[in-house]
């Protein structure tokens, strides 16, 4: 049976991984700075994770949602004490998109409205209604489309105020940084307006930190930087460094009930003990403080960089925006250089979205690199 043909594909595979390297069928070794798309958060196949998830599976791998699970509980406290997320709720499932359909349901129920407000640019999964919720017409099939979603430009608070008070919006889902779009941001005052505007129109305020959350930002979720209080948090990609684990935070406003969500899979043994893992490397690490430092020190070298025209994102969820596209790069940087990056809807940005514990020598190595590729491509420039 041959694949389903949906993903263009470099020609690497990769067979282990330690650290910040992933190592190809030939012993080749990689610099990832794409973190297989900001899922590996605290390195791969660290030690302690790989422990926790082997001890588990020989105990436990998974039972249903139907019995006890202490290692859920056990999850939302350590996210609680981290994020400094105080009260919110816990629900657990597999994926980004999953997090988002159920904080869309969720908006949905409590509201007992149907449309929702996105972004231009914006990415919230490849499933119902996150899909319609994202700027990208190609995606999204007929049966996707039946959604109600209205996309509004970033920054222009006048149109959300104008949609707001139609009275028919559950939800307003947004990226604080966006990730897939290319590493945009809003500015303060357009965010914190969208949750003073959401109260008091009785709509929920989603923020989508499935990329940006877990410390990735620098802090634990990138709306902490504003003074905003999110209705619904959804998270997924960092939580697991790889094992399938997604989430929502919700807002004790919003009254649970029986039945109101569910899953098979989410929450399970296995993606707990992974999560709890994970939780206790970004403590015990300090990778919230490694984040800040390592994305300052790169800032600092991409801005001497005369090719590099503007530096964008937080913390480890970093841009590099060019005047010229960058597939070719990618592929001389994966190539000639063994170094992963990531590419973004905006094709003339380079994403760099390495494992949280990266250090100087990963980051030099790098523009050592950059430059090289830039130079096989250009002529000398000085900045
Ligand atoms: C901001 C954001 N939301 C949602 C998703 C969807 O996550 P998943 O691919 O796990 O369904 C992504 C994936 O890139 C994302 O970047």
């Amino acid at each position: 049976m041959s694949l389903f043909n949906v993903y263009p594909l470099y020609e690497v595979t990769p067979v282990s991984a330690k650290g910040i390297y992933v190592y190809d069928k030939n012993g080749a070794e990689y610099l990832d700075l794409y973190g297989g798309h900001a899922v590996i958060s605290i390195g791969h196949s660290h030690p302690k994770y790989v422990e926790a998830i082997t001890h588990q599976v020989a105990k436990l791998g998974f039972y249903s949602n139907a019995v006890q699970n202490p290692l859920q509980e056990e999850l939302a406290a350590k996210i609680e004490a981290l994020s400094g997320c105080k009260d919110y709720e816990l629900f657990l499932c597999n994926s980004g998109a999953e997090a988002n359909e159920n904080a869309l349901k969720l908006a949905s129920f409590k509201t007992n409205k149907s449309r929702v407000i996105a972004f231009k640019n914006g990415f919230h999964g490849r499933t119902s209604a996150a899909v319609a919720a994202t700027d990208n017409a190609a995606i999204i099939a007929p049966i996707n489309a039946q959604q109600e979603v209205t996309i509004l430009e970033l920054n222009d608070i006048a149109s959300v105020q104008i949609e707001l008070e139609k009275g028919d919006v559950c939800a307003v889902i947004v990226e604080f940084i966006q990730g897939v779009g290319g590493l945009d941001q809003a500015n303060a005052a357009f965010f914190e307006q969208l949750d003073v505007l959401c109260k008091k129109n009785n709509t929920m305020f989603i923020a989508d930190e499935v990329q940006s959350g877990y410390g990735r930002s620098g802090k634990f979720f990138a709306f902490q930087y504003y003074k905003l209080t999110p209705d619904i948090i959804s998270i997924a990609k960092g939580m697991g460094n790889g094992f399938p684990i997604g989430g929502i935070l919700i807002h004790p406003s919003i009254e649970a009930k029986y039945g109101m969500l569910g899953t098979t899979f989410g929450g399970n043994h296995l993606a707990c003990v992974a999560g709890l893992s994970v939780l206790n490397a970004i403590e015990e690490e300090h990778l919230m403080e490694n984040v800040t430092e390592m994305s300052a020190y790169f800032v600092k070298i991409a801005n001497t960089i005369p090719q590099v025209k503007k530096t964008k994102g937080k913390g480890l969820m970093l841009g590099l925006e060019f005047d010229f596209e960058v597939a070719d790069l990618r592929k001389k940087l994966i190539y000639e250089h063994h170094i992963f990056t990531g590419g973004a809807s905006n094709k003339k940005v380079l994403r760099i979205l390495p494992p949280l514990n990266i250090n100087k020598g990963h980051i030099n190595q790098f523009f050592e690199a950059l430059v090289a590729a830039l130079d096989g491509m250009f002529p000398k420039m000085v900045k």
